[in-house]
C-alpha cells in the first residue's frame, strides 16, 4: 500500500505524515510539496530516517512532474492537503489561490484517473459554507448546506470541491471530501491566529485582534483531524462528503485570553477588521460519527495547553521561520539537487 500526501511539509500535512508513520503499519508514505513559504522540511525532520517515507519537491500544478511521480510510486491513495491556505493572503492576491487550489487539484485528479487510484481524498474546509450568525447557536453547518464562500481562499476551496465531485459523477473517480473546522497544534505556521498570538506574547509584542474579537471558530486539535481523515480514507464511502469538527466553539477573544492566562503575559491590541470577515463557523459532525464512528476526544483546554507547551519547547522551529532560515533547509538537506 502506498499513500501520496500532497502539502505534507505544511501544518496539517506534516502532522498527518507523523500520524501515519507512527502507526507503523508498513505503508509507503510519499510526500509531494512545492515548499512554498508555508512548507517547512524541518517539520518532517525525523521522517527522513524512516524507510517507508519519501519526499518529492514538486508543484501539484506541474502535470508532467506529477505523472512521473505517480508512474514511479504507483500510489493506491492520494490525500490532497496542498493549498494556499491563508485568508488574509487571499485577499491581497487571489490568483495563486485559484491556480494552486483549483488547477492543482485538477492535475492530481487527472493523474489519479490515469493511474487508477483506489481513493482520492480532498482535504477541504468548513469555510466553503460561508458563515453563521453568532446569536443563533442552534444553527450548524451540515454536509447539505449550500456552498457560499466569502473569501477568495474559501471560494477556491469550494471550486476544488465542486471539481472533485464532478470527477466522481463524470468519470467515476473514487473520491471522498472532508470539510474540517479550524485546526491548531504543533507545526502551525505563525501567520495564523493561535501560533501568532503565542509567539507575539513570548516576544513581548502586542496581540492583534481583528474587529471586536467576537468572531467564532470551532477549534479542533490537529491530531484529531489526522485520525478523522485516516478513518475516511479507509472506511468512508466513495462519493461522500464528511464534516469534521471539534465541538469547541470559541470567540477569538476567548482563544487569545486563554493563551494570555497560560503564559501569564500578552497585551491585546484591537486592529482593523478583515474584509469580508466570516462571523461564525460551527460544524454538525453527526454523519462521520454515525457512519464511521469518529468523534473528537481532546478538549480545547487540553489541546491549547499541549500547543503552548509545544511552542515553548520548540523555539528553534519557529525562530528559524521568523529569521527566514527555514527556507535553506531544503538546500542543506539535498545539496546536490537543483533548487
Ligand atoms: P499550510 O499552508 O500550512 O500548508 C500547505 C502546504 O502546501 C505547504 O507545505 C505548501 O508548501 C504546500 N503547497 C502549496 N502550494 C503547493 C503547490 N502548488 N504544490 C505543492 N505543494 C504546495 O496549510 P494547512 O493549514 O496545513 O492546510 C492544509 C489543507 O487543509 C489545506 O488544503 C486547507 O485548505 C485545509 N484545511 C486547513 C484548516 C486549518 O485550520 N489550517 C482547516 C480545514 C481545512
Ligand atoms: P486564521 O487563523 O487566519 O484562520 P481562518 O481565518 O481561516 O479562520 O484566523 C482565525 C480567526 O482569528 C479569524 O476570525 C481571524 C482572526 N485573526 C485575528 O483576529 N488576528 C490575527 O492576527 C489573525 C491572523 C487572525
Amino acid at each position: 500500500m502506498s499513500i501520496i500526501v500532497t502539502g505534507g511539509a505544511g501544518f496539517i500535512g506534516s502532522n498527518f505524515i507523523h500520524y501515519l508513520l507512527e502507526k507503523n503499519i508498513n505503508e509507503k508514505v510519499v510526500c509531494i510539496d512545492k515548499l512554498t513559504y508555508a512548507g517547512n522540511l524541518s517539520s518532517l525532520k525525523n521522517c527522513f530516517e524512516n524507510l517507508n517515507f519519501s519526499f518529492y519537491k514538486e508543484d501539484i500544478k506541474n502535470e508532467r512532474g506529477i505523472q512521473s511521480i505517480f508512474d514511479k510510486e504507483k500510489p493506491d491513495i492520494v490525500v490532497n492537503f496542498a493549498a494556499e491556505s491563508h485568508v488574509d493572503r487571499s485577499i491581497e492576491n487571489p490568483s495563486i489561490f485559484l491556480e494552486t487550489n483549483i488547477l492543482g487539484t485538477q492535475v492530481l485528479l487527472d493523474a489519479s484517473r490515469k493511474y487508477g487510484i483506489k481513493r482520492f481524498h480532498q482535504v477541504s474546509t468548513d469555510e466553503v459554507y460561508g458563515d453563521l450568525p453568532i446569536d443563533r447557536k442552534d444553527l450548524l453547518f451540515t454536509e447539505n448546506n449550500p456552498i457560499k464562500a466569502s473569501s477568495p481562499y474559501s471560494a477556491s476551496k469550494a471550486g476544488a470541491d465542486l471539481l472533485v465531485l464532478a470527477y466522481y459523477r463524470t468519470y467515476g473517480t473514487p473520491i471522498t471530501i472532508s470539510r474540517c473546522s479550524n485546526n491548531y497544534g504543533p507545526y502551525h505556521f505563525p501567520e495564523k491566529l493561535i501560533p501568532l498570538m503565542i509567539i507575539n506574547a513570548l516576544k513581548g509584542k502586542q496581540l492583534p485582534i481583528y474587529g471586536d474579537g467576537l468572531n467564532v471558530r470551532d477549534w479542533l486539535y490537529v491530531k484529531e483531524h489526522c485520525s478523522a481523515i485516516d478513518t475516511i480514507i479507509r472506511k468512508g464511502k466513495v462519493g461522500e462528503v464528511y464534516n469534521i469538527g471539534g465541538n469547541s466553539e470559541k470567540s477569538n477573544l476567548e482563544v487569545v485570553q486563554a493563551i494570555i492566562k497560560y503564559l501569564n503575559k500578552g497585551e491585546i491590541l484591537f486592529v482593523k477588521d478583515r474584509a469580508g470577515h466570516d462571523r461564525r463557523y460551527a460544524i454538525n459532525a453527526d454523519k462521520i460519527k454515525k457512519e464511521l464512528g469518529w468523534v473528537p476526544t481532546i478538549s480545547f483546554e487540553t489541546g491549547i495547553k499541549n500547543t503552548i507547551e509545544w511552542y515553548l519547547s520548540n523555539t528553534d522551529w519557529w525562530e528559524k521561520i521568523i529569521s527566514g532560515e527555514y527556507k535553506y533547509y531544503y538546500a542543506k538537506h539535498y545539496p546536490k539537487e537543483k533548487k
